[in-house]
């Protein structure tokens, strides 16, 4: 079958679910089977953020994808890549708030104030979580189309935190090999974007 093809069928967005659920079941596999290691509570914080990241640059791709390869179908799924980036996120901050923090407010309030990155990924979250509540067909009727595409381009601002709070999170340990690599993957995408619309 050409890509195309496999793009606009019917079964397409259930099998993209199911690849983008596979991360989520690994994590539920290893948490049920003691699989994380010597600190599971850490592994499963820094593995969820990386997935984070992951699902951001994927729907950040779908548009660069579609119009530079004609597939005009890939349209389709990125409210659904762009959801499953606020699901990873919430599992991120889930395990953060329940498995480091036992969900005491006060501790959350005091590692706010030793670790600054933190807020800067709540902020991040909090954002994620207004585009995927706005994500809906209704809500771009309720907003209007113009703008819901204008409160839609926070996503560009998402990516900005969430660089900035893995850069600030492994500035402690000076090891920015990994930063430098999704900083180079965001920045092509976003300045595709930008050349693209000056060019407009
Ligand atoms: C768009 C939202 C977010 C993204 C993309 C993101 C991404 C990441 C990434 C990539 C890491 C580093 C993982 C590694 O070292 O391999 C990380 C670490 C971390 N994130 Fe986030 N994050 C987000 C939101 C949040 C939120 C909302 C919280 C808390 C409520 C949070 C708490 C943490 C913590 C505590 C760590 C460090 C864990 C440690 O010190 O081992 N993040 N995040």
């Amino acid at each position: 079958m050409r890509p195309a093809a496999l793009i606009s069928h019917p079964y397409g967005k259930p099998a993209l679910a199911a690849l983008l659920l596979l991360p989520f079941v690994y994590l539920v596999f290893c948490v049920t089977m003691d699989r994380l290691g010597p600190n599971p509570a850490e592994a499963l914080i820094r593995s969820s953020g990386d997935w984070t990241l992951r699902m951001l640059c994927l729907t950040l791709a779908v548009t660069p994808a579609r119009v530079l390869s004609g597939w005009h179908a890939l349209a389709r799924y990125r409210r659904m890549v762009g959801l499953f980036t606020a699901f990873y996120a919430l599992i991120h901050a889930l395990s953060y708030l329940m498995f480091d923090m036992e969900f005491v407010w006060a501790a959350v309030g005091a590692d706010l104030v030793k670790r600054p990155f933190i807020a800067v990924g709540m902020l991040a979250f909090t954002l994620l979580a207004v585009l995927a509540g706005t994500s809906t067909t209704s809500a771009v009727r309720l907003l209007g189309a113009m703008r819901w595409q204008r409160l839609h381009r926070a996503v560009y601002g998402i990516a900005g935190l969430a660089l900035l709070h893995f850069f600030w999170m492994r500035s402690g340990k000076q090891d920015f090999a990994e930063v430098a690599v999704y900083a180079l993957v965001l920045g092509t995408l976003l300045g595709w974007r930008a050349v693209r619309f000056k060019r407009k």
